[in-house]
């Protein structure tokens, strides 16, 4: 089987980590957004996954090429001289989906975070004979997804209505769509969008059907909703495979941290952190809801929680990071600084608190 993962967009809502590499191989749970989907996909038989790109396809290729030979699947770029949208990138890359199997194919939004339950949804792919199954979860603020009304019996799409300005249902769109190839004769190679222009189609052609995603789900396209989302990876971890997780008397609730890492004496840590590969935490050190990625050293007694450390950087004695504060990759911060939402671009020295939050460049 086989799987197209569309990456384009340049992730501002996520710098300035995508100011070191592109949104997909932002490190999400201590490995990197895209790497959670591939090894999804692995695990139920796809061969081969192609990424659907349209800016810097080198960084991508010389990742991923580590990982094609550790996973053994084969791994391609389908690269865009234009951004064409969700759906075009199909078109593009149709020679590469269609092959004499006729079997459908996987398509994935690159930001999207769940339990990915893919064989599952093959399952239900073969149970109505439509042709297109789409993932819907259910969600508070409809009105920034694709949103989806359907028969709740039998899972038929209604209707799909792209960004509704006026509630129109609460379940949407999660970005994860299994497609017979026939799908791929609607689309044309220019810009268009799958969600605007082809789902649409199917849906009045009664061929759309839709499935409601099992467990969690978030786009962790920005930072909010990425510390949300490990706080929901991480309890579904819990579920799944508690001895992946952190335990020991300094470890409040869920907590992941890579076995490379090493936390000194008296540190608090937890609920809803991760600290990536590397890391040096010091003595007396405070952590809760935030991520800290390669690299890291975390100095002595500082505190820091709802925030994102980017790859090697530096927290001082004492600091005290908090509220959605970003540190990019590099970024040093002082000793008995304090950082309330500090947005902070890669290779910066901090040697004065942020009171209120910023962008420090
Ligand atoms: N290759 C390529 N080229 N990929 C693209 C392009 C492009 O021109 N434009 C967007 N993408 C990729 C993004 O990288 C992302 O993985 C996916 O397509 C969706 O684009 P987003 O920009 O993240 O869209 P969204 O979050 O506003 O809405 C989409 O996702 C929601 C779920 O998170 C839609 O699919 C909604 O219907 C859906 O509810
Ligand atoms: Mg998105």
């Amino acid at each position: 089987m086989k799987a197209l993962i569309l990456v384009g967009g340049f992730g501002t809502r996520l710098r300035p980590l995508t100011l070191s590499v592109p949104k997909p191989l932002v490190d999400f749970a201590n490995k990197p957004m895209i790497l959670h989907q591939i090894e999804a996909l692995k695990e139920i038989g796809v061969t081969e996954v192609v990424l659907a790109i349209n800016y810097q396809p080198e960084v991508m290729l010389n990742f991923l090429k580590e990982y094609e030979a550790k996973l053994g699947m084969k791994i391609t770029c389908s690269q865009e001289t234009e951004p064409l949208g969700t759906a075009g990138p199909l078109a593009l890359a149709r020679h590469k989906l269609i092959d004499d199997s006729g079997e459908p194919f996987f398509v994935l939004n690159s930001d999207v975070i769940s339990e990915y339950p893919l064989a599952e949804m093959i399952q239900f792919h073969k149970s109505h004979g439509g042709e297109a199954s789409i993932m819907v979860t259910k969600v508070n603020e409809p009105s920034k997804y694709g949103v989806v009304v359907m028969d709740e019996e039998t899972g038929k799409v209604e209707k799909f209505v792209e960004k509704p300005k006026i509630f129109v249902g609460n379940k949407i769109n999660a970005g994860i769509y299994l497609l017979n190839p026939s799908v791929l004769d609607r689309i044309q190679l220019r810009p268009t969008s799958i969600e605007k222009e082809v789902f649409p189609r199917i849906a009045a052609e009664q061929k759309l059907h839709a499935m409601v995603l099992p467990g969690f789900w978030m786009d962790i396209g920005q930072p909010r909703d990425y510390i949300t989302g490990l706080r929901l990876y991480l309890d579904s971890l819990r579920k799944r495979s508690p001895s992946n997780l952190a335990a020991g008397p300094h470890i409040i609730g869920n907590v992941l941290v890579h076995e490379s890492a090493t936390i000194g004496e008296g540190c608090l840590i937890g609920p809803d952190v991760a600290i990536g590969p590397g890391c040096v935490v010091e003595p007396g050190v405070r952590l809760s809801r935030c991520t800290v990625m390669r690299g890291v050293r975390i100095k002595k007694h500082a505190c820091i929680s709802g925030s994102i450390i980017g790859w090697h950087s530096t927290v001082g004695c004492w600091a005290r990071v908090e509220n959605m504060t970003i540190l990019g990759e590099d970024v040093h911060v002082g000793d008995e600084i304090y950082s309330n939402g500090g947005v902070v671009l890669p290779h910066k020295e901090i040697k004065s608190s942020i009171v209120k939050p910023e962008i420090v460049m």
